[in-house]
């Protein structure tokens, strides 16, 4: 089988040799502007529009990531883009998990513990004991409860905080009350002292992150972004900053990245920055992951993480 390969900044030599390991059989390489020749599979993040051009040969194209929005946004822009008979498939957790996990464990108790506050005083030389929250009280929301948020939602509730998970259907998981659907929007934010987003983007959940979701939360809450820039409406998380509604917020994503040198967030002591690190790309994880559902595909079975194009997700 052919397969085609595009990952803009990464090692595409490292890439292809493991790849190469995994699936002994097949024909591997690295695509490039003009490239024509027949395959089987793309194996891909952030592809060029032009990477699929005459391309309904492709059964599917595996994405290097968990979230396929930039692919999707190609189709958006310009329907018929996609191989017409094309699976999306993407990565399920792969490593990312346990990322995803010491990340946003790390944000919540930096908050509860306040060690946020010390690290001001430290810069003013002040020694002042500060109480943490109360744990009984410092409920944390995770909103997504798929592969990353549920996993997320788990490590929290290990921790003995009070742990409340949202998603679009009704999900059970051990110690997280969860709440289902636009209905339980509302009483899944009354309340909550951090708010984690880990929910795909897609046309429902652009902008979830505004004024109106902030002035449910308790006030004095936090937030941590680890899905999407596009998620998060910025000029709202300045004014809630602002007014005392939230306190603080760790964002890993933002809507135009690298974050421009000049953007508000960076003179904001409040706001925490990342360069979109939370969970990223484990090479290894993620090509026996891929040449998996390759082989699977070339015996004729169905795979998961076959992406609803229609749902977004
Ligand atoms: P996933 O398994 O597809 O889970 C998505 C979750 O969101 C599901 O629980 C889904 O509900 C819920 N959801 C989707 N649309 C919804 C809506 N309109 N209302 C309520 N709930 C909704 O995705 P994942 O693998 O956990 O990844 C989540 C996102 O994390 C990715 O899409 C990506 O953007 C982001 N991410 C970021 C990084 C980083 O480094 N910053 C790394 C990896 C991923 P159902 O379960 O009911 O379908
Ligand atoms: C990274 O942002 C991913 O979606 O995997």
């Amino acid at each position: 089988m052919k397969i085609l390969f595009y990952m803009p900044h990464a090692d595409a030599g490292a890439w292809l040799h493991d790849f190469a390991r995994a699936l002994p059989e097949a024909n591997l390489r690295e695509w490039q502007p003009g490239d024509r020749e027949p395959a089987d599979f793309a194996v891909v993040w952030r592809p060029p529009r032009e990477m699929f051009e005459s391309r309904d040969d492709l059964r599917a194209v595996f994405n290097l990531g968990a979230g396929v929005d930039a692919i999707l946004a190609l189709e958006h822009a310009n329907p018929g883009t996609l191989p017409r008979h094309a699976q999306v498939v993407r990565l399920e957790d792969s490593g990312m998990a346990p990322q995803m996990a010491e990340y946003v464990t790390h944000a919540v108790l930096r908050y509860m513990r306040r060690f946020d506050e010390y690290e001001r005083q430290q810069t003013e030389r002040r020694w002042r004991e500060i109480d943490p929250h109360p744990r009984a009280t410092f409920t944390v929301g995770v909103l997504g409860l798929g592969v990353l948020g549920a996993h997320v939602a788990k490590t929290l509730a290990s921790f003995d905080l009070p742990v409340r998970g949202y998603s679009r259907g009704a999900k059970q998981i051990d110690r997280v009350a969860t709440y289902a659907g636009d209905a339980q929007l509302d009483p899944f934010l009354d309340g909550v002292k951090v708010l984690v987003n880990l929910l795909p983007h897609t046309p429902d959940t652009r902008d979830v992150l505004n004024a109106r979701t902030f002035s449910k939360l308790a006030r004095g809450a936090y937030l941590v972004n680890v899905a999407r820039g596009g998620h998060l409406v910025e000029q709202d998380l300045l004014d809630a900053l602002a007014h005392g509604q939230l306190a603080g917020a760790t964002l890993d994503v933002f809507r135009e990245e690298p974050l421009p040198p000049d953007h508000p967030f960076w003179r904001e002591p409040r706001v925490t920055i990342t360069p979109h690190i939370s969970a990223v790309t484990l090479r290894e994880d993620s090509v026996v992951q891929v040449a998996r559902k390759i082989q699977s595909m070339m015996r004729g079975e169905p795979v998961t993480g076959v992406v609803d194009l229609a749902r977004g997700y």
